[in-house]
């Protein structure tokens, strides 16, 4: 997979890609509506040119709150996003995501991209660890293709104490759902497995 080129399905407005970002922009625009004042937190895994977040935050009233962290690992789609970011303050770290040792543990956490892409186990691993990912959110993205994985995720994070606020219409060929935390968080432990990406 060539995970630049991955990206030209969002140039077209009609793809299921590209509804897909929208459905997570309108998720993350809330949070950031929702959000009390103060800093924001936001860590974006596998980020690639995280088109998702820097469609919200340039024109968010919260912007300057929100020096959001994105962790990816091909350095073309890192360049591009250090290019979209210029006057916003933005970390971006080219590298393993697959792994908590990039991570830090923040109030909205995206893993967009990356159900679909890692084993079931690579899932649920990463699901049991979420309470140490986030102090509240987590908004992630799986195809509604069969087998439909998107019940089950949504049971995996319930079993953590994460309750669902949101999550897209079954008649959509995306999923997107938004769990929120409901518990403390545990203390993020560095150089955990998260996932491998299959592709
Ligand atoms: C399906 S794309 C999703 C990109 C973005 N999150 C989105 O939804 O538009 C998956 C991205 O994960 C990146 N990736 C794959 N394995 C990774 C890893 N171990 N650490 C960081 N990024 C990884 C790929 O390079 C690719 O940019």
């Amino acid at each position: 997979m060539d995970w630049q080129t991955w990206h030209d399905d969002y140039d077209d407005p009609t793809s299921t890609l590209s509804r897909r970002l929208k459905a997570v922009q309108g998720q993350i625009a809330a949070f950031f509506d929702a959000a009390p004042p103060g800093p924001i937190s936001v860590l974006s895994l596998c980020a690639g040119q995280a088109r998702d977040i820097f469609g919200v935050l340039p024109t968010h009233p919260r912007r300057h709150a929100v020096p959001p962290r994105l962790v990816a690992l091909d350095p073309r789609n890192t360049a591009i996003a250090t290019e979209t970011a210029r006057g916003l303050h933005t970390e971006i770290i080219t590298g393993d995501a697959g792994n908590t040792t990039n991570a830090t543990q923040s109030d909205l956490v995206l893993l967009c991209g990356i159900f679909g892409n890692i084993p079931d186990a690579d899932i649920k691993r990463t699901i049991d660890l979420a309470p140490q990912l986030t102090t509240n959110t987590i908004i992630w993205t799986r195809t509604r293709r069969r087998p439909d994985l998107v019940p089950t995720i949504c049971a995996w994070f319930e079993q953590h104490h994460f309750t669902r606020t949101w999550l897209s219409s079954p008649t959509e060929d995306f999923g997107v759902g938004v769990h929120r935390l409901t518990t403390p968080p545990q203390p993020l432990q560095p150089d955990q497995h998260l996932f491998t990406f299959t592709r």
